[in-house]
């Protein structure tokens, strides 16, 4: 710790220097996104948020590697950075499917139908809310309303909001991420 003079001029000095950021952990580019996005956040504690955001976007997920380098570039515990990220919902740790389906479970979508939804793509697909299939094809969030209501029950599939679906309606669209061997899958 640095130490303070007798003015204080001495502590305000060095506290102005950044922080130097601990090495990339690889050579892909988009940590490149990341370190800058840390460096505008002051390189601080208070910038774990918002880190974890910047690497969430930047990657899809955030892997422990991640964890780590945020850790260190933050100069936050690592056992805080872990309980942060496994609080907040938002924040996946595993890297998301090919394809996504947020099923609405506000009001409207709950009372129409939502939940069935819900539970015909767990049982067709072994995937809970915030999980993905175990082939990486899919991966399924749920949210409280997304602003269709009157689609209701609605779900957005890759970004796509569709209404009036039904259970059966739903498994029939994702039913294409699903490759035989040897395919791709489709996206
Ligand atoms: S409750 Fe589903 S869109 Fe509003």
């Amino acid at each position: 710790m640095p130490e303070e003079g007798a003015s204080g001029a001495g502590w305000r000095s060095v506290a102005a220097q950044p922080r130097a950021l601990p090495p990339l952990p690889s050579a892909d580019k988009r940590w490149r996104i990341v370190s800058t996005a840390l460096r505008r956040l002051g390189q601080r504690p208070h910038g774990l948020i918002e880190g974890m955001h910047a690497v969430q976007e930047a990657f899809g997920y955030l892997e422990p590697a991640a964890l780590r380098y945020l850790a260190d570039a933050l100069g936050v515990p690592l056992a805080k950075v872990f309980g942060v990220a496994t609080f907040y919902h938002h924040f996946q740790l595993r890297p998301p499917g090919a394809h996504t389906c947020v099923v609405c479970l506000g009001t409207a979508c709950h009372l129409r139908g939502g939940p069935a939804i819900l539970a015909a793509l767990g049982t067709a697909h072994g995937v809970k809310p915030g999980g993905t299939t175990p082939g990486g094809e899919l991966s399924v969030a749920v949210a409280r309303c997304i602003g269709t209501c009157s689609l209701a029950p609605a779900v957005v599939l890759d970004g796509a909001i569709v209404g009036g679906m039904s259970p059966e309606a739903v498994l029939e669209r994702v039913s294409g991420w699903f490759a035989g061997p040897g395919e791709d899958l489709p996206r």
